[in-house]
């Protein structure tokens, strides 16, 4: 095993903790006065159109948490892949799925929910996400997986290229995790457009905050299973 050279940082880094900059409460008391306290109302409406925009993409459906998000997005992958599954039986039954070893448990708890099998792909040391050589080596022991869940931690986009291109000759799919990304780019584009399926999170403890979790479509991916308006 390789000996890194690992120093500790000087000064602490804390987990961020939300910062409100006063609109904050206007967006609240607005949605409270109109009595758009639902699922729906102007003020999702405009935080979906904006995310698309922002990350490039055709659409945004906003959940309730990232965690619900991912869920669906995996969902949505398992009937894409493999097709309609018995009512009680999960999309995924059976079938194993590459997943980030290094995460929150968000990421990979829909493969179970699911009745999928998370294999963990290993970390690389440059960014702490998915190792694009351990994930070409996973395809190696198990190349009939068509799944491929990745996240990119606090902030920093994992080997995007890399890995893309390992999908693309294994013909798997892609879940985003972009849930500690948002706002984060690679090589100019925002992270959350580069899955087949992607997902952010405005939890607190993420890089923007709001009451509303975000599913999105991939880049030019084709539409289809109606998740082209993906609610919930
Ligand atoms: C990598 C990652 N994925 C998923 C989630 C789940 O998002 P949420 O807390 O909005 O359910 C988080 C939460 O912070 C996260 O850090």
């Amino acid at each position: 095993m390789k000996d890194f050279d690992v120093k500790p940082f000087e000064k602490k880094v804390w987990l961020s903790s939300p910062t409100m900059h006063g609109e904050e409460i206007q967006y609240v008391t607005e949605a409270y006065e109109t009595n758009w306290m639902s699922t729906v109302g102007a003020n999702i409406n405009e935080v979906e159109k904006k995310v698309a925009e922002k990350v490039g993409c055709k659409y945004a459906v906003a959940l309730s948490a990232g965690t619900a998000a991912l869920h669906l997005a995996t969902r949505l992958a398992g009937e894409r892949l493999y097709g309609a599954h018995k009512p009680n039986e999960g999309s995924l039954q059976g079938h194993k799925v590459f997943c980030s070893d290094m995460t929150f448990d968000a990421t990979v708890n829909p493969v179970a929910y699911e009745g999928g099998e998370a294999v963990f792909i290993d970390t690389e040391c440059d960014t702490w996400n998915m190792d694009p050589v351990a994930l070409e080596k996973a395809f190696e022991i198990y190349p009939e997986v068509r799944l491929i869940v990745i996240a990119h931690l606090y902030g920093t986009p994992g080997k995007i290229d890399e890995i893309r291109s390992i999908a693309k000759k294994h013909n798997a799919l892609i879940v985003e995790d972009a849930a500690e990304s948002f706002g984060a780019t690679y090589k100019g584009k925002q992270t959350g457009i580069f899955g087949d399926y992607n997902a952010i999170s405005f939890n607190g403890n993420n890089i923007v905050l709001t009451e509303a979790n975000l599913i999105q479509r991939g880049q030019g991916a084709e539409l289809r299973h109606g998740c082209n308006e993906i609610a919930a």
